[in-house]
C-alpha cells in the first residue's frame, strides 16, 4: 500500500509524528508532502527533528495568504504531485487548509481520501476550521475518528458506514513524550522570565477569533496580564504580528512573552506548570492527558470530553467575570481523582494505518 500524507501546518506535524513511526514498522510506502502553511521553524523544523519525523519527500512552500488564496495555492501545486505519485490513499489530518486542499485535488484525482481526526465538530460557522472539517469529512472515502462523540456526529451526518473509531493520534504521541518527561529524558524548558520550579501558567492564543480584533486581543491579554501567577505566553507569530499591528504589549503584569515551543518541551513546561489557559485544540487535550486543569478562552470546544470533571473550563469572554472569579478560575487548581481518558489508548496511529490497508482489501 501507498499512502501520501499531506501535512502543513504545526499541530498536522504532531500527528503526522506517531503515524510516520507506525509506517516505518510496516513495508507500506509512506510518501509526505508538506505544503509549507507554516514555515517558521518554530512551527515546523523543530517538529520533524525534534519528533524524529523523516524529512518531507516534497516541499511545496506555499506559505501564508488569505484562505482563499493560500488553500488554491496549495491545491495547485499538490495536482501534480497526487497525479505523479498515485498513492492508493491521500491521508489527510485535522482541520487546516492544507486538509481540505489535499481532500479536494485527490477525490477530483479518484484517488482515495482517509481524513485522520474526522468528525469533530464546534458548531461554529465563524471558525474557518469547522467548514474545513465538514467539507473533508464529506469528500473523504474514510473517516479515523478519534472518539465516540466524532462518531456520533458523523453518525448525523449520514457517514456511519465510512466511519472508524481508531482513537486519537496525538494521544498516542503526548503519552510517549509524558513517560521520556517522567523518566528524566526531556528537561523543563527554560522559560524567558518565569521560574519554572514555582507556580506558574502556560498560555497560547492564535485563534482569528482571538486576535484579529483589537478590542477582543486587549481585552485577553489584559485578562492574562491580570493574574496572580506569571504566565509564559507562548506567541504563535499570528499573535505577534496581530499585537504589533494593534499596539498591544505583550509583556505586562504577569505576562511574559516566550516563543513558541518544540513538542517534548511543550509537554515537559504543561507538567511543571500549575494549569493551562489557551484557545488551541490540542492543548485542552494534552493539559487532560497530563493532569493539568484547563482554561479555555473560547465559547465552545470540539474536544466536549475535557469538560468532564472539571479538567477544562469554558470562559469565553474573561472581562465579562468579576476579576476574582477569573481569577479563581484560570489558577484552579486540578480536579481530584484520575482525569477521564476518552481519547484512545496510545495506538491510534497503528489502528489508523492497518484500518486504510484492511479497507484497501475489502473495498
Ligand atoms: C493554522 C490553522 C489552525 C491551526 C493552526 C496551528 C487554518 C485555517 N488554520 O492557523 O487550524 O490551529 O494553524 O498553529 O489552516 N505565520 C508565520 N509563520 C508561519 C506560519 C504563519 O509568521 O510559519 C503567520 C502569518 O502571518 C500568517 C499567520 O501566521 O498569515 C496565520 O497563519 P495560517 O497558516 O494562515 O494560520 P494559523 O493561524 O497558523
Amino acid at each position: 500500500m501507498k499512502v501520501m500524507s499531506i501535512v502543513g501546518a504545526r499541530p498536522q506535524l504532531v500527528k503526522l509524528a506517531p503515524v510516520a513511526e507506525a509506517f516505518g514498522s510496516t513495508d507500506h510506502q509512506h510518501v509526505i508532502v508538506h505544503t509549507g502553511q507554516h514555515y517558521d521553524a518554530d512551527l515546523s523544523d523543530v517538529f520533524f527533528t525534534g519528533l524524529r519525523i523523516p524529512p518531507p519527500d516534497v516541499h511545496l512552500g506555499v506559505g501564508s495568504g488569505s484562505h482563499g488564496v493560500q488553500t488554491g495555492a496549495m491545491m495547485s501545486a499538490l495536482d501534480a504531485v497526487v497525479e505523479e505519485h498515485r498513492p492508493d490513499w491521500v491521508l489527510v489530518y485535522g482541520d487546516t487548509n492544507s486538509t481540505v486542499a489535499g481532500a479536494l485535488v485527490a477525490v477530483k484525482q479518484h484517488v482515495r481520501v482517509a481524513h485522520l481526526e474526522a468528525g469533530l465538530r464546534s458548531f461554529n460557522r465563524r471558525m474557518p476550521e469547522e467548514h474545513n472539517r465538514v467539507a473533508t469529512d464529506h469528500l473523504a472515502d474514510l473517516l479515523l475518528c478519534p472518539t465516540d462523540e466524532a462518531m456520533k456526529h458523523l453518525v448525523r451526518e449520514g457517514l456511519e458506514e465510512r466511519s472508524v473509531l481508531v482513537g486519537d493520534v496525538m494521544t498516542d504521541v503526548c503519552l510517549k513524550v509524558r513517560e521520556s518527561v517522567e523518566s528524566g529524558t526531556v528537561d523543563i524548558p527554560e522559560l524567558r522570565g518565569v521560574d519554572t520550579g514555582s507556580p506558574f501558567l502556560v498560555a497560547t492564543l492564535h485563534r482569528p477569533d482571538n486576535t484579529d480584533s483589537p478590542e477582543r486581543l486587549r481585552d485577553l491579554v489584559e485578562a492574562l496580564a491580570s493574574l496572580p501567577l506569571p504566565v509564559a505566553l507562548l506567541a504563535h507569530p499570528r499573535l505577534v504580528a496581530k499585537a504589533d499591528e494593534f499596539g498591544i504589549d505583550l509583556e505586562q503584569g504577569s505576562l511574559v512573552r516566550n516563543r513558541p515551543l518544540p513538542y517534548a518541551e511543550l509537554v515537559a513546561a504543561v507538567i511543571a506548570s500549575h494549569g493551562v489557559v489557551t484557545d488551541s485544540g490540542g492543548l485542552q487535550k494534552e493539559a487532560l492527558l497530563l493532569g493539568r486543569p484547563c482554561t479555555t478562552v473560547r465559547t465552545e470546544t470540539e474536544w466536549v470530553e475535557t469538560l468532564e470533571g472539571g479538567w477544562n473550563r469554558l470562559v469565553p469572554d474573561p472581562q465579562q467575570l468579576p476579576p476574582a472569579e477569573w481569577v479563581a478560575t484560570a489558577t484552579r487548581a486540578a480536579p481530584t481523582g484520575p482525569p477521564p481518558r476518552p481519547f484512545g489508548d496510545g495506538r491510534a496511529a497503528e489502528r489508523s494505518v492497518d484500518t486504510m490497508a484492511s479497507w484497501l482489501r475489502s473495498h
